[in-house]
């Protein structure tokens, strides 16, 4: 008997063939048992006869635990009222492994045994579900900027110094060469790959010892980082709005089934396309203040800084698309953006809040230039100048301006999942109290 997936049923209706896979659930009316076979491209129905299979087969199949490893011969027939549109009409189910009790019922449990069964939970439909938009967006991004003639510069993941600021590093010993730490952003690698290839881009884990826990932050993610020689930050603002839109039009192309066991409500994603509201920071402030003053009772004035999360939802639930927040205060910023010209305390910096409120999905900017301007930036930031020698050589030799952006892959996969927490938005979840499994 051939063997096939699921996924590739349509191909064999009206033939006979065998899966592999596991025993997902299980009913049975005593004469009739419908078996919900799973084998990692999607869930069948099988159903079993015991007229056509006879009594020990029947009774064999029916103690064959939850999650045990089977394989199910049978002929494939279109069934409308299916998901997939077929079922298998079983001739013979063979065990290859009996499972133990199963800890995961089909029924709700809390979200904290479920990622303490993260290894298993994976099997479940919802989670299986959001990790297949996962890799649909990861060939999104890739396609998007492959496509438009980006180097891939991998950038390294041990490095000697902080790029987002000191309070989150994870520090570790190397060697005799003292303390190393993961890396917090490719981008400083990336600037160097962008005046050796003109656009590059690193796409990899990234390291924040966050002592939140909120639900937008992990400890280890994902982040996506363009760069682009003789870019400006307009540049950079054009390529966020059209690198969203692709890659959300992208999920909605190929990945209904999956938003469709979400329960996720398409139509706002619908509309995502170019362009996206654009808001500079000092107009945002001005928003805030008029939401808050009107709360009642009215909540204090913005004090100033960076936004907090309430504030970025408040900036976000205004617009059906991800709004564009520019030119924040250089003081909250990091020390590596440019000012801006026509106003000395900006920076040339972007966030793009998501909308529903999933917060800052990309943060990114154009890079300060000048060789004397940085160095001063390194020494108000109180950063050991001798590791960012290298990086000062970028403005010693050849600098020209230059920009680029961090797209969070967790936070982008929330959104277009409608998951409220980005623990669920990757396989095996970092945060401050878990690193098990
Ligand atoms: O705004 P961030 O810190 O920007 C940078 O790291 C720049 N160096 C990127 C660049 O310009 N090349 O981070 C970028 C994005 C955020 O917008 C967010 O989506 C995600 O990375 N992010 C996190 N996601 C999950 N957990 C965390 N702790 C995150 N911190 C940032
Ligand atoms: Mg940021």
């Amino acid at each position: 008997m051939p063997f096939a997936t699921i996924a590739e049923l349509s191909k064999y209706d009206g033939q006979t063939l065998t899966l592999r896979g596991w025993l997902y659930n299980r009913r049975s009316s005593g004469k009739i048992q419908f078996l919900q076979v799973r084998d990692g491209s999607g869930i069948v129905q099988a159903v079993l006869v015991l007229k056509e299979v006879g009594e020990e087969m029947f009774r064999r199949v029916e103690a064959i635990p939850q999650e045990s490893s089977i394989t199910v011969t049978g002929s494939v027939r279109a069934d409308a009222r299916s998901p997939g549109g077929y079922e298998l009409g079983a001739s013979d189910v063979q065990l290859v492994a009996a499972a133990q009790p199963y800890p995961i019922a089909l029924q709700a449990h809390g979200v904290g045994f479920l990622m303490e069964q993260r290894h298993l939970w994976l099997r479940s439909r919802k989670p299986h579900a959001t990790l297949r938009v996962r890799a649909e967006v990861v060939r999104a991004v890739r396609d998007f900027l492959d496509g438009r003639g980006f180097v891939l510069v991998d950038a390294p993941i041990l490095t000697p110094a902080a790029c987002e600021g000191t309070t989150t590093l994870f520090g570790l010993d190397y060697f005799d060469e003292g303390k190393a730490f993961l890396s917090q952003s490719g981008q400083l690698y990336m600037e160097a790959g962008a005046m050796a290839f003109g656009k590059v881009y690193c796409f990899g884990p990234t390291f924040r010892a966050e002592k939140s826990k909120t639900r937008r932050h992990l400890t280890e993610f994902w982040m996506v980082e363009p760069e682009i020689a003789y870019g400006t930050l307009d540049d950079v603002m054009s390529l966020a709005e059209e690198f969203i839109s692709f890659i959300v039009q992208r999920v909605l192309e190929r990945r209904k089934e999956e938003l469709k066991i979400l329960e996720r409500d398409t139509k706002p994603l619908e509309k995502i396309q170019p362009p996206f509201p654009k808001l500079s920071y000092d107009d945002a402030v001005k928003i805030l203040n008029e939401t808050r003053a009107a709360q009642n009772p009215p909540i204090p004035p913005f004090g100033g800084g960076d936004f907090g999360a309430p504030d970025e939802t408040t900036l976000s639930l205004r617009h059906e698309k991800p709004v564009m927040v520019h030119r924040y205060p250089i003081s909250v910023k990091a020390f590596y953006m440019k000012r801006d010209p026509a106003a000395p305390d900006k920076a040339l910096c972007v966030d793009v809040l998501a909308p529903e409120g999933v917060g800052e999905i990309i943060g990114g900017g154009q890079r300060e230039d000048d060789l004397a301007l940085l160095e001063g930036r390194i020494a108000e930031h109180q950063l050991p100048k001798e590791a960012f020698e290298w990086y000062l050589d970028l403005r010693r030799y050849g600098s020209v301006p230059h920009a680029g952006f961090g797209l969070g892959i967790e936070r982008t996969v929330a959104w277009i999942c409608g998951t409220e927490h980005v623990r669920e938005c990757i396989p095996f979840p970092r945060m401050m109290y878990r690193i098990y499994p």
